[in-house]
């Protein structure tokens, strides 16, 4: 069933047929609103939400079945599709707009076709406003070069983001040899991306493959396997963290060094790179690198945040060729704390928890502060 651009699916929770009949006719005499389904049964409207993810649904007050009106209401909001409901109703029975109990426009009998889709519309221009005044940020965790501490900066600067009251997501971008599994000692069987669906993703399927770390982060993990991650497309990758999106404040990924599509996919939809440095011989050139290959895609210069990891410990380069070197001071530097990050990494602890006034944790809780600060943390949804 195909649906032209910036048309709105609608999907009617109707068991009247001559309603029904009623509704088709005037959606047939216009292209704004292309109804998706007529579901009878209001028992089976959730999973018919969930399958067809219409934009809006109009469900009738007054279903005769087994579920009523408000019950069918109740279950598309516990569902946590994020999809609008306007509830369609008679004079005699009045409903009042109540969009935290999930009614989220009414409309009354009789209409018109005009005033049934002026709601529709409405009720969708609202639901994509409010997604868009949630809008998270994306944080990828990248390196040119593998070992650097990418895994061990975006675990504990996604617990410090959490820390600061940002609903955050973490997700292990390194698809092959991902490190979150054992950093964290996940059993084996503990869900990946894999286990998303391929078609519609909805919240809840998300909500079921998501890894809940004691340190108050959600994960999402790499698949279990080596050879799986050839499984995961692009397009699951983008679907994944769209939806990540809508659910989370910020969303740090941890990435791999090497750029395949699917990092590199990332990296696009990244509002901040934070590219991991170090002060050895080999960064100066690959950092470069990197910076040359970033500007031919046509990122902007801030997008890239540097983090100098390490930077106590130099091995051979000092700060001031580092930063002619990046045409730039490193934004951000985190000291060397290898007892404290093999402890607390041996433990699958982050360590801003396990020692919050370590120089290392302060330092991480700075970068975390800093990126909350770019955007207005406060609005995630729900
Ligand atoms: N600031 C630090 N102080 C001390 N040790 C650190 C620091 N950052 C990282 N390490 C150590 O460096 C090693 C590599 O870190 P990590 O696994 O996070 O790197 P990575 O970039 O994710 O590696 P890979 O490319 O394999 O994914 C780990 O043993 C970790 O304990
Ligand atoms: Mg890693």
């Amino acid at each position: 069933m195909s649906t032209a651009v910036g048309q709105i699916r609608l999907l009617l929770v109707e068991d009247v047929p001559q309603v029904s009949q009623y509704m088709r006719g005037l959606l047939n005499a216009q292209s704004q609103v292309k109804l998706v389904d007529i579901v009878s049964d209001g028992g089976r409207a959730a999973t018919q939400a969930r399958q067809l993810r219409p934009d809006v649904v109009i469900v009738d007050w007054l279903l005769q079945g087994r579920t009523k009106g408000d019950k069918v209401v109740a279950q598309l909001r516990e569902a946590g599709l994020g999809i609008p409901v306007v509830v369609l109703t008679v004079p005699q029975s009045p409903v009042a707009r109540n969009p935290a109990a999930g009614i989220h426009a009414v409309l009354g009998m009789p209409f018109s076709g005009f005033e049934l889709v002026s709601v529709v519309a409405a009720a969708h221009q609202a639901a994509l406003a409010a997604t868009e005044a949630a809008q998270s940020r994306l944080v990828t965790v990248y390196a040119p070069k593998g070992g650097v501490g990418k895994t061990t900066v975006a675990f504990n600067l996604a617990v410090a983001v959490a820390q600061g009251g940002a609903r955050t997501a973490l997700v292990d971008g390194s698809l092959q040899f991902g490190d979150l599994r054992s950093l964290l000692r996940v059993p084996a069987d503990a869900p990946s991306i894999l286990d998303l669906p391929t078609d519609r993703i909805g919240e809840s399927d998300l909500q079921d493959v998501l890894w809940r770390d004691p340190s108050g982060i959600d994960i999402l993990l790499a698949p279990p396997r080596v050879e799986m991650a050839d499984m995961v497309s692009v397009r699951d990758m983008e679907k994944a963290i769209s939806l990540l999106r809508r659910l989370y404040a910020v969303v740090v990924v941890d990435m791999p060094a090497a750029l395949g599509d699917i990092p590199l996919a990332l990296l696009d939809a990244a509002d901040t790179i934070l590219e991991i440095v170090t002060y050895d011989s080999t960064t100066i050139r690959n950092t470069l690198a990197v910076a040359e290959a970033f500007r031919a895609i046509g990122y902007p210069a801030a997008k890239v945040q540097y983090v100098v990891n390490r930077a106590d410990s130099s091995g051979g380069i000092d700060a001031e060729d580092l930063a002619r070197a990046l045409g730039r001071v490193p934004e951000h530097t985190i000291v060397s704390d290898g007892r404290l990050v093999v402890q607390a990494n041996n433990e699958g602890l982050p360590f801003v928890l396990a020692n919050p006034d370590a120089p290392i944790s302060r330092d991480v809780a700075r970068i975390a502060a800093h990126l909350a600060g770019a955007a207005p943390l406060a609005a995630a949804r729900r």
